[in-house]
């Protein structure tokens, strides 16, 4: 897919989300606010299926422990939580957030707009005038600055660096986006990315409490409540799915990275000398989780993060390894999806000393006392809900409407529509009944007007994998026509081999 095709398919994927109501801008009538975004009827419908799938995987049906250890071939026990969003702030001073969660900032004076600075590429020539381009600017957007700026054309003179790696005494020299004078960059400044509020009456700092920016901390509060009531011991998970705020400095890229987001988080508490077994086998489970959804192929990469990308909770050597898709904005690169990290003993020591409550288990078996290692992988859930529209968006022009949503039928926010051939009452009274009876087990839709060219084309748009058609025959035999969404073929099914027909063909395959 070339360049233009990439940013058309973005534009295409955002408007179809809008159109047929899957995602919209928060506080639309406003003029919105950035970074935040509302889930319509059928996006809260994908992004529940997504949440529930994810939800199955790990605590209602967790995998199998690895081959070739003790653990082989036996149910992992993982258990469920949901804590609060807001906690005590001293959480947030023990996970390293208050002190640590920050992006350096470059602000411009003269337009007053905010930069990450390592999301601000500049143009480097052998001159003194350093023009600047914002990140993912193209070949064709870098000419059209220098023409603005009158400068040559000749891109072979010029080089690209990223602000990070210039000295802030070289920035008098650069000229920031959207202005044509150099040396308009500040120095860079910390900028916290917790959002705060003041918990009681009073707005002061005694009062200040954060919004939290993963859920994984409350589960590290709750780690000794849950071994003391739910009996569980290492090796254990805990799972939370839930919103995290991040008060990300530059919201981008449609829900990519946005400012209120969901996680699905899992904290995996083992044995030190085991935590490389399970880090090894939870980067499969997790890969292999996605491609179980459709998110496959050279669309999905496993990536070891560099060692200048290491979080303040992983050692050098032991860091995180990121599944990664590849996005129309990030292609022909891909975006991180879900991060399986090994946080070693970090959070749990971290509480323990700031709270005071000992974190240590003892294993009865052996009187060992440890304190666990923890593996996690972290996804996005909401992000999962853009990779997934992404890949299942399907430019099919031999159809009236042009495409289709390949969403993987467990995904579907619709498994199916009932629709009969005309409105009048010996099509539209059957098909009530039907989709009365086939409700109350499958979200299902039911669509009485219009032609049923335009019906079969908004549920192609909407992803929904068969449509089943009442018509004259019917009444005569039972039968009704059933519609595959990716293939457009049709034959007929007697309407009480319905259910069965959808139990088989919706089952999840993870
Ligand atoms: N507890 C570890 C943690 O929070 P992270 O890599 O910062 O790690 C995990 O976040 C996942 O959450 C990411 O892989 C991504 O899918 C999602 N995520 C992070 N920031 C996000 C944002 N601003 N908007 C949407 N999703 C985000």
């Amino acid at each position: 897919m070339s360049d233009t095709e990439i940013t058309n398919n973005m534009k295409d994927i955002v408007s179809l989300c809008k159109r047929r109501g899957f995602i919209f801008q928060a506080s639309d009538i406003y003029g919105g606010l950035n970074g935040f975004w509302d889930y319509g009827p059928l996006g809260t419908e994908l992004k529940n299926n997504l949440r529930d799938l994810w939800w199955k995987s790990m605590v209602t049906t967790p995998p199998l422990g690895p081959k070739g250890t003790a653990y082989e071939g036996k149910p992992i026990s993982i258990v469920g939580l949901d804590s609060s969003i807001i906690q005590n702030p001293r959480t947030w001073e023990a996970s390293g957030h208050v002190g640590g969660f920050s992006d350096p900032m470059v602000d411009c004076k003269e337009t007053k707009k905010r930069y990450r600075q390592d999301h601000v590429t500049v143009l480097k020539n052998d001159s003194d005038k350093w023009p600047s381009v914002n990140e993912g600017e193209e070949q064709a957007a870098i000419e059209k600055r220098l023409k603005k700026l009158g400068m040559s054309r000749d891109m072979s003179s010029y080089t690209m660096v990223n602000l990070t790696e210039l000295a802030v005494e070289d920035y008098a020299k650069i000229i920031a986006p959207d202005v044509k004078e150099a040396g308009t960059f500040t120095a860079p400044k910390e900028f916290n990315l917790m959002f705060h509020t003041y918990v009681g009456a009073t707005a002061d700092e005694d009062n200040k409490a954060y919004l939290r920016p993963e859920t994984a901390q409350g589960i590290f509060l709750n780690y000794k409540n849950v071994m003391d009531s739910c009996r569980v011991r290492p090796p254990f998970g805990i799972a939370q799915i839930g919103k995290a705020y991040r008060n990300e400095v530059t919201p981008r890229n449609f829900i990519f990275r946005s400012r209120e987001f969901e996680q699905m988080e899992m904290e995996f508490f083992c044995h030190p000398d085991e935590a490389e077994i399970w880090h090894k086998f939870w980067i499969e489970q997790r890969q292999k989780w996605w491609e179980s959804l459709g998110i496959t192929g050279a669309n999905v990469i496993i990536r070891p993060h560099d060692s200048d990308e290491l979080a303040h909770y992983a050692k050098e050597g032991l860091g995180t390894v990121d599944v990664e898709y590849k996005f129309p904005f990030t292609a022909p690169g891909h975006g991180e999806l879900e991060g399986i990290a090994h946080r070693c003993d970090f959070d749990l020591t971290q509480h323990q000393e700031h709270s005071g409550t000992k974190m240590g288990y003892l294993d009865q078996v052996t009187n060992e006392r440890y304190i666990p290692h923890v593996i996690e992988p972290a996804a996005g859930l909401t992000r999962g809900v853009l990779a997934l529209i992404c890949e299942a968006y399907t430019v099919d022009e031999n159809r009236p409407s042009g495409l289709y949503l390949n969403l993987h039928p467990a995904l579907a926010p619709k498994k199916a529509a009932i629709l009969p051939l005309t409105a009048k009452d010996d099509h539209a009274g059957p098909a009530t009944e039907l989709y009365l009876e086939l409700r109350e087990e499958f979200a299902i839709d039911l669509d009485i007007k219009q032609n049923i060219g335009k019906r079969y084309a908004r549920q192609d748009e909407i992803g929904t994998p068969y449509c089943f058609t009442v018509d004259g025959q019917t009444a005569e035999d039972g039968t009704v026509t059933v519609r595959d969404r990716n293939t457009m073929e049709q034959h007929r099914i007697h309407k009480d081999e319905i259910a069965a027909f959808l139990r088989k063909n919706i089952k999840a395959i993870c």
